[in-house]
């Protein structure tokens, strides 16, 4: 039996805070009030950069042979929790924070910095942007460091910072606080 793709399976677990489009709208009514109040009193650290220095993991993720111009390939960082999803991609553009021979290779978290929409499969390679983010249309620029284009969100999507070792392409750190975390790399 086929393996389980690990992303799939951390979507698919019960309890899973990840929210899509379709559970949004049908919680949307009586959550509204309870989602306004919850980031303004519960969770003061969430949607701001980080402060502080982390010591994050070096882990493989991908190979530049096998990655192909508008192609994102996701990968778990920086652990294997749900709010690690990330992407990888291959803008065929030189991007601030790109790496590879052409500086076009980046990642970034695919969770929306807003309220922590799912960002998956939402990259436009016209615009070389993702989004809009299915719940409040927040698009952001992967050329610049993820920064906002236009929306709800105030934070740009937090970019995974990247090493080249011959072919392989290294995750080695996170610029910016990732959706839901208080620090991206627990103590
Ligand atoms: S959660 Fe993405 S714009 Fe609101």
């Amino acid at each position: 039996m086929a393996e389980e793709n690990p992303i799939e399976k951390i979507l698919n677990m019960p309890g899973n805070c990840l929210m899509t489009r379709r559970q949004f709208l049908k919680g949307m009514g009586a959550a509204t009030s309870t989602i306004l109040l919850s980031d303004i009193f519960l969770h003061p650290l969430l949607g701001r950069a980080a402060l502080v220095t982390q010591d994050y993991p070096r882990k493989k993720i991908g190979g530049l042979s096998l990655l192909k111009n508008d192609q994102p390939l996701e990968f778990l960082y920086p652990d294997e929790s749900a709010h690690a999803i990330c992407f990888l991609v291959k803008l065929g553009e030189r991007a601030h924070g790109g790496v590879g021979p052409q500086e076009d290779i980046v990642a970034f978290s695919n969770l929306c910095t807003h309220q922590g929409g799912l960002m998956r499969g939402l990259y436009d390679a016209q615009y070389k942007v993702a989004g809009p983010c299915p719940l409040h249309l927040t698009t952001f620029d992967l050329t610049r460091h993820g920064m906002v284009v236009s929306g709800h969100a105030t934070e740009g999507l937090p970019q995974i910072v990247l090493e080249v070792e011959g072919d392989d392409i290294y995750a080695t750190g996170v610029q910016g606080l990732i959706y839901g975390q208080a620090s991206n790399v627990s103590a």
